[in-house]
């Protein structure tokens, strides 16, 4: 997608270093970094520079990719599980990052002692999870365009845009396709507490694009739908469960019962590398707790073009901070896939998820 009107995709593997859209300080400044090592590699996915399902999974194949490129012969497939481990140690919730790293260390095993062959298909093995991953939000935006006709009012939450994968995202891609074929579309976009996925991210990228937009805070959209100035609700997931529940983003859970309340259809868009069919349902989830001091503060850009962090609570006041929440499949109109769009039951999920 286009930033400043040339394309980019979040993330992406160059001479060796796995590259990178410093999401931190998005949407203040812009900047490419360099990631020298899985380790570095790792630690960008960690502290959250790259962020979102498909994007994660993408640096997290890109990473083991590069672990087999430097890993030297003797040693080579035990530094590689090492390596392996590492990348999916750094974030438990979405699936996506467990496909990413997964398909590439079965492609590396694949080659047994052939090494050569191994880095050449880890290489390869892991451009094609960030290729795949494009072109599936790509194909998302073509099967969810009929969720938004001219002139819809779509609610998201979090940042389900192409930051938070390679490329056109996916709750954002159905407002792309529709945007690209003239359509008008108006984005409301949770603020999304507390990392501002919402206000810094969704809004960022709906800007770059041109499409209209207005950013909420989190216990707005339920008024707002209750004043009839919402269509359609289309939120993302990091993983979906067997029987259609979907992990996202908190405060996913609140817009979902919303919607229901106001009679909205409230639609999940992933692609199928977010099922996880070996999980039954929702309460199986990993949820990722995260510091209390993130509640607790906020981090903002100041007029010396610094971030600073601030309190906005007191000091010694307790905080919980779950990344993820659970919204149960029955609220759920359907799940928009690159295989089209299901239901979200065992049957629907089982119709598009992949066979490993
Ligand atoms: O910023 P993160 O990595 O904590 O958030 C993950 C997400 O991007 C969202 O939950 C999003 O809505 C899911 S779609 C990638």
């Amino acid at each position: 997608m286009n930033v400043g009107g040339r394309p980019f995709r979040t993330v992406w593997l160059e001479d060796g270093c796995v590259r990178m859209i410093e999401q931190n300080l998005l949407p203040f400044r812009f900047e490419i970094v360099r990631m020298s090592t899985w380790h570095d590699t790792a630690k960008a996915i960690r502290d959250m520079t790259v962020r979102g399902a498909g994007a994660i999974g993408a640096a997290g194949a890109l990473g083991l990719a590069q672990a087999a490129l430097q890993a030297p012969d003797r040693g080579f497939h035990e530094a590689v599980a090492q390596a392996a481990d590492g990348l999916t140690r750094t974030r438990p919730t979405a699936q996506n990052l467990f496909y990413g790293v997964g398909r590439v260390l079965r492609a590396i095993q694949a080659e047994g002692d052939d090494l050569r062959a191994a880095r050449r298909a880890a290489e390869a093995v892991g451009r094609e999870v960030a290729d795949d991953d494009a072109e599936c939000c790509r194909l998302i935006g073509e099967h969810g365009l009929v969720l938004v006709p001219d002139g819809a009012r779509v609610s998201t939450h979090c940042n389900a845009g192409w930051l938070a994968f390679v490329d056109w995202g996916s709750a954002l891609s159905p407002v792309y396709a529709a945007r690209r074929v003239g359509r008008n579309v108006h984005v409301w976009v949770d603020e999304t507490r507390p990392r501002g996925q919402g206000a810094r991210l969704t809004a960022w990228e709906l800007g770059q694009e041109g499409v209209p937009h207005a950013i909420l805070p989190d216990g707005a959209t339920a008024s707002l739908m209750r004043r009839g100035q919402v269509d359609v609700v289309i939120v993302g997931s990091d993983r979906i469960a067997a029987n259609g529940d979907v992990a996202n983003k908190i405060g996913t859970y609140a817009s979902a019962l919303a919607a229901r309340a106001h009679g909205l259809p409230f639609y999940v868009a992933a692609p199928t590398t977010t099922i996880d069919p070996g999980c039954p349902e929702g309460g199986a989830i990993p949820i990722e707790e995260r510091s209390a001091d993130e509640v607790r503060t906020v981090w903002g850009w100041s007029d010396e073009g610094r971030f600073v962090q601030v309190r906005v609570a007191p000091e010694g006041s307790p905080a919980w901070n779950p990344a993820f929440d659970v919204t149960p499949a029955e609220l759920i109109a359907g799940i928009v896939t690159e295989r089209g769009v299901v239901p979200a039951t065992p049957e629907g999920i089982a119709r598009v998820a992949r066979v490993r």
